[in-house]
């Protein structure tokens, strides 16, 4: 039996319209919550493979998404380069010393030996298909990994912005550094992710979540040809894993028509609308997405939105999702709403 996720993504027929949410695995469950207590904090959870297994489990059985996405984070990967990450309670993270020159940069692990560290993913990988292939019920696992330039946000500003000054400053007056940093990361990512395969993984996402904060005449030169690098790489030797990119906030982007790459789906924002994604995109690449992801808070709002994507995108050649993260107070018997809602409005009758 093959898997409904993968299906879907590779633009084949399925018995219904597939949906996952973007982090599925969080704060909105109390039983996340509960073994990240036990776990002590959130990057313990991350390096412990059993308890990382567990909550990217958790959202199956609760909510009933199609597909399970792996439980770790895209800051592991600088971190490993020899970042030293930090989540400061209600700061979110931090990297102690940020990139500010070609120095700092060099003193960092590069390639193989940066990718070979990130040995609690793999593992956790190992032991999440043992899991999903036990439970014989066809779902499949999604793997990722950060944009080397939403990454390099993180490595340079040394924490999450709303400005981007100092990644922009580099932008704009020392180029060469800020694609130096951005090739080596690109490195890293494209290793990375061919050993998420290797244990087991099923689809690649790229997460560009920053990708709005770089002017549309730019984004090319600064992220999109990168992820386009890392896919190519991947599609080289593994042809028949799906690829999904989400670049958060490109509307312009993809409005003009810059869009290309070998890749399976684009991942929509919710700032974009769904029709002007379809008519741009939709016959080259399956869609995923799109809604406010704060329609949750009222079911009668997520069942409207719902309906209308459906409307637009019919049955075929489309993945449900919202677009971009769940939010930590979302009530969870929301969630379920959205997740048999996008089930009944694609069912084949
Ligand atoms: O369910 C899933 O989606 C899988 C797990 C996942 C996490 N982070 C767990 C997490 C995934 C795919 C990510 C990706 C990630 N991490 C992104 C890209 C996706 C996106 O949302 O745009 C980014 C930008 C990060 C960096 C990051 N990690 C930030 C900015 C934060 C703090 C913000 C916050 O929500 O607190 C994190 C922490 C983080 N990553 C949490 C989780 C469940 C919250 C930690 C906790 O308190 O338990």
């Amino acid at each position: 039996m093959s898997k409904i996720f993968v299906d879907a993504c590779l633009g084949k027929e399925t018995a219904y319209t597939p949906v996952w949410m973007m982090r599925q695995a969080g704060r909105y469950l109390p039983e996340y919550m509960a073994v990240r207590a036990e776990a002590g904090n959130f990057l313990n959870l991350c390096h412990n493979p059993a308890k990382a297994a567990e909550v990217t489990i958790q959202p199956l059985d609760i909510v009933g998404v199609d597909a399970a996405i792996l439980f770790s984070d895209i800051l592991v990967i600088p971190d490993e380069m020899g970042m030293d990450l930090s989540f400061v309670k209600g700061e979110g993270p931090k990297f102690s010393d940020p990139l500010t020159s070609q120095e700092d940069l060099d003193r960092l692990i590069g390639g193989d030996e940066a990718a070979s560290k990130l040995t609690y993913v793999f593992e956790t990988i190992e032991l999440l298909r043992k899991q999903l292939d036990e439970r014989g019920d066809e779902i499949a696992l999604i793997g990722f990994t950060g944009a080397p330039w939403t990454l390099a946000t993180y490595m340079i500003e040394g924490q999450g912005t709303k400005t981007y000054n100092i990644c922009k400053k580099m932008m704009y007056s020392n180029p060469e550094l800020l694609h130096n940093i951005l090739a080596k990361v690109t490195e890293v990512v494209k290793l990375y992710m061919e050993k998420q395969i290797e244990a087991g993984i099923d689809v690649v996402q790229i997460f560009d979540s920053w990708a709005s904060a770089i002017e549309p005449g730019k984004y090319d030169e600064f992220s999109w040809k990168y992820m386009v690098e890392i896919a190519d790489y991947l599609k080289s030797k593994y042809p028949n894993v799906p690829i999904i990119m989400f670049p958060k906030g490109v509307s312009a982007f993809i409005e003009r028509g810059l869009v290309y790459g070998n890749f399976d789906v684009f991942g929509v924002d919710w700032g974009t609308p769904m029709a002007m994604a379809k008519e741009k995109l939709g016959d080259k690449y399956v869609l995923q997405g799109n809604m406010e992801p704060c329609r949750l808070y009222s079911k009668e709002e997520t069942t409207k939105c719902v309906e209308a994507i459906q409307e637009i995108m019919g049955t075929k050649r489309h993945i449900f999702n919202l677009g971009h993260g769940i939010l930590p107070d979302v009530p969870v018997e929301n969630a379920i709403h959205f997740v048999s809602e996008c089930k009944r409005v694609s069912a084949k009758k």
